[in-house]
């Protein structure tokens, strides 16, 4: 089927869907959802059999819905209309929510019903409900609803509904002396990615994100607690929540401290190890132990890298290498692994190229401690999304393990046509080949998990559920073969045998050469398309290696 993705942009569960559709053999083009006047266009130069709106803001022009049939992924359980849905549930505290596949029409959310699916409702932040159960039942019910276009006899179900209005800010609003904790919990959650609740610190308007529950320490509601790192302790009416990220007027989000340096003066609330604390508290590098095996977790926010995070996960991991352990996973965050370094702290910077230096070098040194660990076996297990050079750091470990559903993006090019580093130059050849390694870095694309194996670009694509359990399986297997040490062994070898033939700094500073281009050079590209990135600028054009029917030589097929 010719089938055209509408789209606010190129998100990950609209990536996730082309892949899947792709993969089924459906002709799918994408049109960023622009202006009335551009859709038509593509709708005309398409002329799709159907129309799929997986992610947007605003409605579908009648002049497209009358005259072609649009699917639009909603994400709320069926009968559920209006904006803001999920905001609502998490809100509202409901166990259970869903998606539903409805067809467009002149009422929002009102027209017959193609396909639904529901899921149990986490404690979670919205951004990772949608990453997760709302990305995995919307795309089941997308290719459903897909199956069941192509079925003469299938007749979608009109349902009554209910709508609900736009949840305002006042909607949101935090009372710090009267709210528990939980309470506020929610809130925060239901506005996290955005658009974050608005509230005050140090007496300036901001808005609030990334809310981590406080297990032990308490104060008099309202007031600073203190400090850990770039987040900050806030009393409630019961408790304490850590909060990571805010957004000041005219600005864009940043770790709190960024934010507010005037934060940087609470008295220091450190943890005294890496050891996964007992009880809940901020704790971005947390470090567990079982069976033999080190499992390292990093949950940093959008799995954005900075330079002072990495020099701590560079700490940590040469820390863990000193365990008695035989093998170290490299467990990321629960939404993202890694996603290179970070973008919006780069452009706080008063020197962005400078910092950009300091970053890429912060991520190099990791990447090289982990590919030099001579003590163990390592594994990068990948349950959440990566992209750009979080996709590279993680090949630097001696295996990469999958979760099947994982959006890859490895490639540098979207961000203003960077070279990237993280040694892929060494890392990539011997296992796809030079040509293979072109191709990943060339390919603006998204990748799947299955693909990415089936390239021998990763080593293992492990089912969704149960991944977890699944990769500590491995990793304590691995740990207890009686081979290890000839493992071990041959894993030196081979690092002294590449040395040899050509060391790593050679691979680092041919790569850093080009990025000190990208940072320093004369086009500035990579600045530009950074600040539209962290500026959340809206797409005035679709680029056209996602706009197939803009191709020049784009003709419908006969
Ligand atoms: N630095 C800072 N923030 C980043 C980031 C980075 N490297 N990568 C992602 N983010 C943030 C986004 O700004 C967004 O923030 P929000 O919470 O305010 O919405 C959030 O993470 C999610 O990103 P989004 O683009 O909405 O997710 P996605 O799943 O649709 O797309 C990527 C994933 C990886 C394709 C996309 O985020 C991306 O291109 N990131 C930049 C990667 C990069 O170029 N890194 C630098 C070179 S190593």
């Amino acid at each position: 089927m010719r089938i055209l993705l509408l789209a606010h942009c190129f998100n990950s569960l609209t990536q996730r869907l082309y892949c899947e559709l792709t993969e089924r053999g459906h002709q799918v083009s994408i049109e960023f959802d622009i202006s009335d006047s551009v859709t038509e266009e593509a709708v005309a130069l398409f002329r799709p059999a159907l129309i799929i709106a997986p992610f947007l803001k605003r409605a579908i022009p009648a002049s497209i819905w009358t005259n072609h049939r649009c699917l639009i992924l909603h994400p709320g359980i069926v009968g559920d209309r209006g904006p803001a849905a999920l905001d609502w549930a998490i809100q509202s505290g409901r166990s259970t929510w869903g998606v539903t596949v409805l067809q467009a029409e002149a009422e929002m959310d009102a027209g017959p019903v193609w396909a639904a699916a529901t899921f149990p409702l986490r404690i979670a932040r919205k951004s990772s409900i949608y990453r997760n159960e709302v990305t995995e039942a919307g795309v089941q019910a997308l290719l459903l609803a897909v199956d069941r276009v192509a079925q003469p006899d299938f007749v979608p179900e009109r349902v009554p509904g209910q709508a609900h209005g736009v949840m305002k800010q006042a909607d949101r609003a935090i009372d710090w002396l009267r709210d528990s904790s939980a309470s506020i919990l929610a809130r925060l959650n239901a506005a996290d990615g955005q658009p974050g609740v608005a509230d005050s610190l140090f007496g300036q308007p901001c808005h609030l994100f990334d809310a981590w529950p406080e297990g032990q320490l308490k104060g008099a509601p309202g007031s600073l607690l203190g400090r850990r790192e770039t987040a900050v302790l806030r009393a409630t009416a019961d408790g304490a929540l850590w909060l990571g990220h805010a957004l000041r007027a005219g600005g864009f989000k940043l770790p709190l401290t960024g934010a507010f340096p005037e934060a940087l003066a609470l008295p220091e609330l450190p943890l005294v190890d890496w050891w996964k604390s007992a009880t809940p508290t901020w704790q971005d590098i947390a470090y567990e132990e079982a069976g033999g095996v080190g499992f390292l977790s990093f949950e940093f926010y959008n799995g954005a890298m900075s330079t002072t995070q990495c020099r701590r996960l560079s700490e940590a991991f040469r820390w863990a290498t000193a365990r008695p352990t035989r093998v170290i996973v490299l467990r990321g965050g629960s939404d993202f692994w890694s996603n290179g370094i970070h973008l919006n702290t780069i452009e706080a910077a008063d020197s962005p190229a400078d910092e950009s230096w300091a970053n890429i070098n912060a991520i190099d040194d990791l990447a090289e401690a982990i590919l030099c660990c001579a003590t163990q076996l390592t594994v990068a297990a990948i349950g959440g999304n990566a992209g750009a050079g979080g996709c590279f750091l993680a090949r630097a470990a001696d295996f990469v393990w999958v979760r099947d559903g994982v959006m890859l993006n490895p490639h540098y090019k979207n961000m203003g046509n960077l070279y990237g580093s993280e040694f892929w130059s060494y890392l990539l050849p011997p296992r796809v080949g030079l040509a293979g390694a072109a191709a990943i870095l060339r390919h603006r694309l998204p990748m799947t998990a299955a693909e990415a194996v089936r390239l021998g670009f990763y080593d293992a694509c492990l089912p969704g559920p149960g991944f977890a359990v699944d990769v500590a399986r491995r990793a304590a297997e691995l740990a207890a073969a009686g081979d290890l040490p000839e493992r071990l062994a041959a894993k030196r070898q081979q690092r002294a045998a590449d040395e040899a033939r050509k060391p790593l700094a050679t691979y680092r500073a041919e790569e850093l050469q080009e990025m000190r281009r990208n940072f320093y050079g004369f086009d500035p590209s990579y600045h530009v398309a950074r600040y539209h990135f962290v500026a959340r600028t809206p797409h005035s054009w679709t680029p056209r290696h996602l706009a197939r029917h803009r191709d020049l030589d784009w003709k419908i097929p006969a």
